[in-house]
């Protein structure tokens, strides 16, 4: 099972302003669609707190094993599995034989995956100062980046954006 991670960040490593996105980036939403849905049956791991952010018009996110972390054991919904530890988010995509996992954050859940998963997509939205969640510090001189598309702000888009894909170097 192949275990990715996946982020849109400011040119600063800003992630999230106050619970929620800090932007609209519709090819974005797209992309992250696409990637974590791909042609496999797959799973998602996230914070609780990013499960709370998502709209109800996306909670579950349809097609994929939505795999919630909580330090609360009474933490539950009929849609989503509950993982107390990293361990056993991992153990869960197993168990539901998914092709691909996929660390879709928050912060906290990002820190706790950025050792362990294979490659980082990474859209960098050129913008800064977006709000008050980062993602961790991460030695990129550890990872090796291929650069795929660069995006133009337009009427969807509120701003320009880079997509990479990180491998371990
Ligand atoms: N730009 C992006 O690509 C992107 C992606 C995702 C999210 N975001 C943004 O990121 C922000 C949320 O990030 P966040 O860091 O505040 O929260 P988070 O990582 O989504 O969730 C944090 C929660 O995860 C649980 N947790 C953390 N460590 C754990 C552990 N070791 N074991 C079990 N459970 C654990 C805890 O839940 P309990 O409190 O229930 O115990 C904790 O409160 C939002 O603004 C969201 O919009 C941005």
């Amino acid at each position: 099972m192949k275990l990715a991670m996946i982020v849109a960040m400011d040119e600063e490593g800003c992630i999230g302003r106050q619970g929620d996105l800090p932007w609209r980036l519709k090819s974005d939403m797209s992309r992250f669609k696409s990637l974590t849905e791909a042609d496999g049956f797959n799973a998602v791991i996230m914070g609780r707190k990013t499960w709370d952010s998502l709209p109800d018009a996306y909670r579950p996110l349809p097609e994929r094993v939505n795999i919630v972390m909580s330090r609360d054991i009474d933490w539950s919904h009929p849609e989503a599995e509950a993982a107390l530890y990293q361990g056993r988010a991992i153990e869960i995509a197993y168990a539901e034989a998914c092709d691909e996992c996929w660390v879709i954050g928050g912060a906290q859940i990002y820190e706790m995956f950025l050792d362990r998963v294979e490659e980082i997509h990474v859209t960098t939205v050129h913008t800064t100062n977006s709000g008050d969640i980062k993602f961790p510090e991460w030695n990129r001189g550890e990872w090796t980046e291929s650069v795929i598309e660069t995006l133009q702000a337009d009427s969807d888009n509120e701003f320009s954006t880079t997509y990479s894909i990180w491998t371990k170097s």
